[in-house]
């Protein structure tokens, strides 16, 4: 699927003047469900005001590797580092990390009893201990930054799918996120409100944020990705900027897998 237009600013992977020091960086890293090795020796470091695309079959890793750079999986063996301090295994540090790593899933993961307003101030108030008063205006400005700002009122369930999930890119970047995840932000919604969401995610990758980004949507890796990793069964086997990937892939599984998303 391809929802927007192909830009052709885009840089060598890696080169880009404007990136900073590593911000994630793992390192060998392995992780095992049973039998299955489900990341295997993944290298790899996003630097800051990067954006990484992280694209591959359905299996092959791509949710495992984001939970694990939020320690909401454990690994085996290897190093994840944010911003240079390896992964806290629990506690009071391990709580700053998931506020510094931003975290948007597939589904839409409201408070459903919450309001808007509140899915939105409840992690600044309750762990960055942000005054209310404070974390309420700083939540409506970013409710206005996503066109959601009228609904903050109102109830996750009132709320389209693509409204929802822009709730869910402010209450992550409420909390002052050194990095955002995204794990498919886009693949539950209805076709009408892909854009909005990915417009969105535009905006915020142009303003400089870093992001890890697993989609689908080339659109979106072309106009906002400096890299593209392509991930099957666990490895990483194929990294090329976004027009490289799309347009020349090198591996055989890279080449079968576009082959099978641009047929559709
Ligand atoms: N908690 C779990 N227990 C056992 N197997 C799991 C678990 N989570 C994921 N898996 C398996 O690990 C593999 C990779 O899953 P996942 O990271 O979700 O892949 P992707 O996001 O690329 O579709 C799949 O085969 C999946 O079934
Ligand atoms: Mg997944």
């Amino acid at each position: 699927m391809d929802h927007g237009e192909a830009t052709t600013t885009t840089e060598p992977a890696g080169t880009s003047p404007t990136l900073g020091p590593p911000l994630v960086e793992l390192k060998d890293v392995n992780k095992h469900f049973g039998d299955l090795h489900v990341l295997q020796d993944i290298d790899l470091t996003v630097r800051k005001g990067e954006v990484l695309v992280v694209i591959g079959p359905s299996g092959s890793g791509k949710s495992t590797l984001c939970r694990a750079i939020n320690r909401l999986e454990t690994i085996d063996s290897g190093e994840i580092r944010i911003d240079g301090q390896p992964l806290p295994e629990e506690g009071k540090a391990l709580a700053k990390l998931r506020a510094d790593v931003g975290m948007v899933f597939q589904a839409f993961n409201l408070f459903a009893h919450k309001t808007i307003l509140e899915n939105v101030t409840l992690g600044p108030i309750k762990v960055r201990r942000e005054r209310t008063s404070a974390a309420k205006e700083r939540a409506l400005a970013l409710l206005d930054r996503v066109g959601v700002k009228n609904q903050a009122g109102k109830m996750p369930a009132q709320l389209s799918g693509g409204q929802q999930q822009r709730v869910a890119i402010a209450r992550a970047l409420a909390m002052q996120p050194k990095v955002m995840l995204f794990d498919e932000p886009t693949s539950a919604l209805d076709p009408e409100m892909i854009n909005e969401v990915l417009d969105v995610m535009v905006a915020l990758a142009k303003e400089g944020m870093t992001m890890i980004v697993v989609t689908h949507e080339m659109g979106f890796a072309r106009k906002a990705a400096n890299r593209v990793v392509f991930m099957s069964d666990g490895q990483i086997v194929e990294e090329a900027t976004p027009e490289e990937f799309f347009t020349a892939p090198r591996s055989d599984r890279a080449k079968d897998f576009l082959s099978k998303i641009l047929s559709h």
